[in-house]
């Protein structure tokens, strides 16, 4: 595992070389000892001396950076995403009118080291603000369409800026489809959620609603979540809106707004209802508004594609059936619990895994079905991926030499190849 710390020192360093970050105060270690005075500039030249140290503060606190992240910053993008011609936002500005950028913006609360943050993730990780900053808008629509008071408006709309906060000192972001499954990555992925929580704790202003709400951003109703797996009323209302926003944000990156009301609809176990029902509502009006526009879907693709899922599944399916009760008690493993929401995912779609050609012969060439298939495969795939990586990070921490695991991980070597070719459709 690498050290947070050192990933985001050399992150401020490679921000020094493009404008200008300065000491505003002497940097010093645990020790005493005095590493930079106050008024140096941070950059890759000085970036050695403060790696091999521990800091007494931490490097936001002692440093400031020119032309850092303020409301203002946020506003001006926050209009140019509403702009853009995306599905998501063709759908805001049919619900809001542009000043709502702005109401929105100013509920985030901004302590400066947290701005130094958001500067390094503006100038180094653009993709990463943006998807906050999309997050931030999408829940305080949701939070107004809920009624929620102007406090808790407040909360959403913070928590929603900063939830992935930690990534920024871990340098990882979710594993792209097309990337091999890399087990340290996904340990680091797991863990940004806490990482960006314990950043928060150390600024009162933060209230500990926005802390769990960060804490508890990639949590599932249905205990599939992590970092904690927790279940249902166990994650605060904070933490269940910004989980549903999270999901539905990431998920517009690569699935068009029918494919996610497929997926949504297919995984009701693991949402919170009150967000659900407003989004599916809006999508409605959005779809009546005759504003929606889909990008043609080849059937020979899709068709590939179920394969080798359908492929992957049934192969599980059959370690899942020849595990005897014994060892299903004494290792419980993700496949059993995994496989029945995948086969209920699709069937509540109406599509059946164990009968791909016959499947693919009913939907023909109608295009809303091609869509909303590709979308559930897709997820399906991504799911998977989840799943083995958790499966071997649990394997990792357990020891055991029945033939049992040794067929699991068999599967898993299998699966990873299959996932790879599935990706390569996608490139
Ligand atoms: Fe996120
Ligand atoms: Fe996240």
């Amino acid at each position: 595992m690498i050290n947070a710390e050192s990933t985001y020192l050399q992150q401020m360093a490679e921000l020094g070389e493009l404008q200008s970050v300065t000491c505003t105060e002497n940097i010093v270690t645990v020790d005493g000892a005095k590493l930079l005075p106050k008024g140096a500039s941070i950059n890759r030249k000085v970036i050695e001396r403060l790696l091999h140290h521990k800091l007494l503060k931490p490097i936001d606190f002692t440093t400031q950076i020119e032309d850092a992240v303020d409301h203002n910053t946020l506003i001006t993008l926050g209009r140019s995403l509403m702009e853009r011609t995306s599905e998501m936002g063709s759908m805001v500005r049919m619900m809001r009118s542009k000043g709502f950028v702005e109401q929105s913006c100013k509920r985030i609360h901004l302590e400066l080291p947290i701005q130094n943050k958001l500067t390094v993730a503006q100038k180094l990780r653009p993709e990463l603000l943006e998807h906050s900053l999309r997050v931030t808008l999408a829940i305080t629509i949701l939070g107004e369409e809920l009624g929620l008071p102007e406090k808790e408006l407040e909360i959403l709309a913070t928590a929603g800026l900063l939830h992935d906060i930690g990534e920024l000192h871990l340098g990882v972001g979710d594993l792209p489809l097309d990337q091999n499954l890399d087990l340290d990555h996904w340990q680091q992925v797991r863990s940004h959620p806490l990482v960006g929580a314990t950043i928060l704790k150390q600024f009162p202003a933060y209230t500990p609603h926005v802390v769990r709400a960060v804490q508890e951003h990639h949590e599932r109703l249905d205990g599939s979540g992590y970092p904690q797996g927790l279940k249902a009323i166990r994650i605060s209302r904070a933490g269940r809106l910004l989980a549903f926003t999270e999901l539905a944000i990431g998920a517009l990156r690569k699935y068009s707004l029918r494919q996610l009301s497929t997926i949504i609809k297919t995984n009701l176990d693991a949402l919170d209802p009150q967000p659900v029902s407003v989004f599916l509502q809006a999508l409605t009006l959005y779809e009546n508004s005759g504003k929606s526009q889909a990008a043609e879907i080849h059937a020979n693709k899709v068709t590939s594609l179920f394969e080798l899922v359908s492929k992957l599944i049934l192969a599980a399916e059959k370690i899942v059936q020849d595990r005897t009760p014994e060892q299903k008690t004494s290792e419980p493993c993700l496949l059993d619990s995994e496989l029945i929401k995948f086969n209920q995912a699709m069937s509540r779609a109406g599509f059946d895994i164990h009968q791909v050609t016959a499947s693919m012969a009913m939907i023909g060439e109608d295009q809303e079905s091609l869509s909303e298939l590709e979308g559930l495969l897709k997820e399906t795939l991504f799911q998977l991926r989840h799943m083995l990586l958790e499966m071997q990070r649990r394997f990792s921490e357990t020891h055991s030499d029945s033939p049992d695991r040794a067929a699991i991980q068999q599967w898993i070597k299998e699966a990873e190849q299959n996932l790879n070719t599935a990706a390569q459709l996608f490139a």
